[in-house]
Order: C-alpha cells, then sequence, then structure tokens
C-alpha cells in the first residue's frame, strides 16, 4: 500500500509487541471459497482477536493501578482527542463516500458517529475532574494515531470499490480490542476503591465499542462473500491496521505513565 504508513517489524520488535497470528495463513484459509461470511467472522474473532483479550485487559488494569493521577490525565488527553477525531473521519466518510457505503448501515455510522461526539464529551469531562486539561496537546506525539484514524480514509478509497469493507477493516476492526481495555480500567477502579468518575465512563463506552465494532462484523457477515474481499478485509486488518494500533497504543501505555502526553 503506497504511500500510506505501515508499521516494519522492526518497529514491533523494539516496543516489544508481538503479532499472535500468521497473517500469510489466515489469508490462505479465508481464500477458501466455501467459506461464508459469517464464517470468516467467527473465524477472524477466534484465531485472531481472542489471542489479544489478556493482554489488552491487563494493559487496562495496569495503568490504573499505579493509582497515578498525572497518567490517568495524559491518557484521557489522547483519549478525548481520539474520539473528536473518530467523529471527523467517520463525517468524512459518510459525506463524501455515502455511494460506496451500504445504505442499510447509514443510520449505523451515523449512530457510531454521534457516539464517538459524545465520548468526546465524556472523556473531556473526566479530564477536568481530575485536574487536567487539553493545553498544549499535540497530536503528533504518537503519529501512529494520526496513521490510523486519518490513513483509513486514504486505505479505504484506494479501491472504491470496496470502500466500506476497507474502511471497517482499517478502523472498527480496531474498536474489538477497546472492550477487554476498558474492563480492564473498570476492574482496576474497582479494586483501587476510587476513580469512580473514570470507572464510569470507562463502562459507558465500553458498551458503545461493543457496537463500533459490530460494524465491522456486520459489513464482513454481509459484504465479504468472496475469496477476493476476504483476502481484502483480512489483508488491511492483520498487515495495516492491528500492528499500527498495537504500536500506538503500546506508545501510548509507555507515554501515559511517563506523563508524557
Ligand atoms: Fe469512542
Ligand atoms: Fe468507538
Amino acid at each position: 500500500m503506497s504511500g500510506i504508513r505501515t508499521v516494519s517489524p522492526a518497529e514491533l520488535q523494539e516496543w516489544g509487541i508481538e503479532l499472535k497470528y500468521d497473517a500469510e495463513k489466515v489469508m490462505k484459509d479465508v481464500s477458501d471459497p466455501k467459506m461464508t461470511g459469517e464464517e470468516f467472522v467467527t473465524y477472524l474473532e477466534q484465531n485472531v482477536f481472542k489471542k489479544y483479550w489478556d493482554e489488552h485487559y491487563s494493559w487496562g488494569y495496569t495503568w490504573v493501578m499505579k493509582d497515578d493521577v498525572g497518567a490517568i490525565t495524559s491518557w484521557l488527553r489522547l483519549g478525548a482527542w481520539l474520539e473528536w477525531r473518530f467523529a471527523s473521519t467517520l463525517g468524512e466518510a459518510l459525506g463524501k463516500y455515502a455511494e460506496y457505503i451500504d445504505p442499510e448501515f447509514y443510520s449505523l455510522f451515523a449512530k457510531q458517529l454521534a457516539e464517538e461526539a459524545w465520548h468526546w464529551h465524556i472523556r473531556y469531562k473526566a479530564l477536568v475532574h481530575y485536574g487536567g486539561n487539553m493545553d498544549g496537546f499535540n497530536p503528533n506525539i504518537i503519529p501512529e494515531w494520526l496513521d490510523l484514524f486519518i490513513g483509513v480514509l486514504d486505505v479505504a478509497k484506494q479501491d472504491l470499490n470496496h470502500f466500506q469493507i476497507r474502511f471497517v477493516s482499517g478502523i472498527n476492526v480496531v474498536e474489538w480490542f477497546s472492550e477487554p481495555h476498558h474492563q480492564g480500567v473498570v476492574d482496576a477502579c474497582n479494586k483501587l476503591g476510587k476513580y469512580t468518575v473514570l470507572r464510569d465512563v470507562f463502562e459507558e463506552i465500553k458498551e458503545d465499542e461493543r457496537f463500533h465494532y459490530s460494524l465491522a462484523s456486520k459489513t464482513w457477515a454481509k459484504h465479504c462473500d468472496t475469496p477476493e474481499k476476504r483476502r481484502i478485509a483480512a489483508d488491511i486488518a492483520l498487515n495495516w491496521a492491528i500492528p499500527l494500533f498495537l504500536l500506538g497504543r503500546k506508545k501510548r501505555h509507555v507515554l501515559a505513565l511517563q506523563k508524557k502526553i
């Protein structure tokens, strides 16, 4: 994918990130002409996503268990910004590329857009509650988030006939990872018996993220009815989005604990 940022194996190694899947094997498996769209969803969830549950739960749990308000506000600054960025990206996708989106999904994407804007609102309120603000925030501190949340439109429009498959495989896919992470945060707040505002915000967002991921799984189930379409989805998710996301989240974890965001 020329012109689009992809993560190198050396970068993953430098940050201690392990890809828990064999992308080539996945590509081969999903090329089975008898596989249905629903089976493709089940395959990805069982053979790829679920392998990350414990790691992402643990990331969410450990940063809160540090019991460090500065680390929490550092995390929330980027979080608040990302919510608004995602809402903007969804708006651009719906505004400019609606003819390449299945109309049955219009209201689902619109609902997601409204929820991402709401998430901005409640994350920002939590940030202020814990004494933080957005002063001097620079989104370039972790460029992988820009590469992902803005770059997804470049990835999707490279092949307009498959715009929706490419879009959800490049962005909604990573929302699967939010549920374990947010659950880790909620459980850590409960364990510490504090940060109830943070806990309630993360509990609410966790429920919405499950729905946002479902826009990917619903798209795959309905539209990934050929080996070619399944390969497009798997290639973008496994070779582009997930490595970029894992690198961004790992950096965020490290930098938030250092209060550098
Ligand atoms: Fe969100
Ligand atoms: Fe979301």
